[in-house]
């Protein structure tokens, strides 16, 4: 077990510590550079682009935080029941491995949403399961596919509030929901859950139209949130959907995104760290 473990640290720090991709410290970081080179540094993805598959990637923002540290981030695991499909479960559960044999560990985990795949009790409750693996402190946040067969009612119960924010080593870290303020069209067509979750589960926004948002009550809440925080300290938020404009047919966007940036704006070191889109961009 101890080589099985050596083994997969070896390779994680293969993988994560690349050389050539560490900033230089001497360079003044600009907001640009400072997201730009954040999510070069030690990035990395695991899997193919665009292809049902978990992303994991670590991010070191040494430079701006207090102190160096890691946090590890695993998104999109889209679980099926394990009678249907091993295939996902055992990414995961290598996934869950290699986060726990990072060395040094990292301070927390971030789970960037689409743990379940048709939002199904027993997907949600393996996820949960696997992810048990890892040890250090997890924090979550919903995707679609987790969220549209109850409306969040599972998920709320695994895993409480969506929406979070937490400072750790002179960093502000924030969790947001951007997937469950979807314009109901769903009451008045009589749709069953599951019709609406299969039209939510189809990538192609033309079905369930442009439902990813932030909406009014967590834009006041992030201002709320951010009020007596630095302006010049970082700031790391973590969302399903891109709170950008990247892709909007498929939802690769927040249909709020402008709102959010003027927030945001006065903060001169953000990062924005977003699943759905299954690559690290
Ligand atoms: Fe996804
Ligand atoms: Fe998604």
């Amino acid at each position: 077990m101890s080589n099985e473990l050596d083994r997969e640290r070896r390779e994680m720090h293969a993988v994560l510590q690349q050389p050539g991709v560490r900033p230089d410290d001497s360079v003044q970081i600009t907001r640009r550079t400072f997201v730009h080179r954040s999510l070069l540094f030690g990035a990395a993805t695991v899997g193919q682009t665009f292809s049902w598959w978990p992303l994991l990637n670590t991010i070191d923002i040494a430079q701006a935080a207090e102190a160096p540290f890691k946090f590890a981030w695993i998104s999109d695991t889209h679980l099926y029941p394990k009678s249907l499909n091993t295939r996902f479960v055992e990414k995961t559960v290598r996934a869950a491995k290699e986060v726990q044999a990072m060395d040094p560990p990292a301070d927390f985990l971030i789970f960037g949403g689409d743990l379940a795949q048709l939002g199904k009790i027993e997907e949600l409750e393996l996820g949960n399961e696997l992810l048990k693996e890892v040890k250090i402190p997890k924090y979550f946040i919903p995707g679609e596919h987790d969220w549209y067969l109850d409306m969040g009612k599972k998920w709320g119960e695994l895993f409480g509030k969506p929406t979070w924010s937490m400072d750790h080593k002179g960093v502000r870290f924030i969790g947001l929901d951007t997937v469950s303020r979807g314009p109901d069209y769903w009451t008045a067509k009589k749709m069953t859950p599951e019709e609406r979750m299969g039209h939510m589960a189809t990538l192609d926004g033309t079905v369930a139209g442009p439902w990813a948002g932030v909406g009014r009550d967590q834009l006041d809440w992030l201002q709320n949130k951010l009020a007596d925080w630095d302006k010049a300290k970082p700031i790391v938020i973590f969302t399903h959907n891109p709170l950008y404009e990247y892709y909007p047919p498929w939802n690769f966007w927040v249909r709020d995104w402008r709102d959010v940036h003027e927030v945001l704006k006065p903060y001169t070191k953000v990062i924005n760290i977003h699943g759905h889109v299954h690559q690290v961009l």
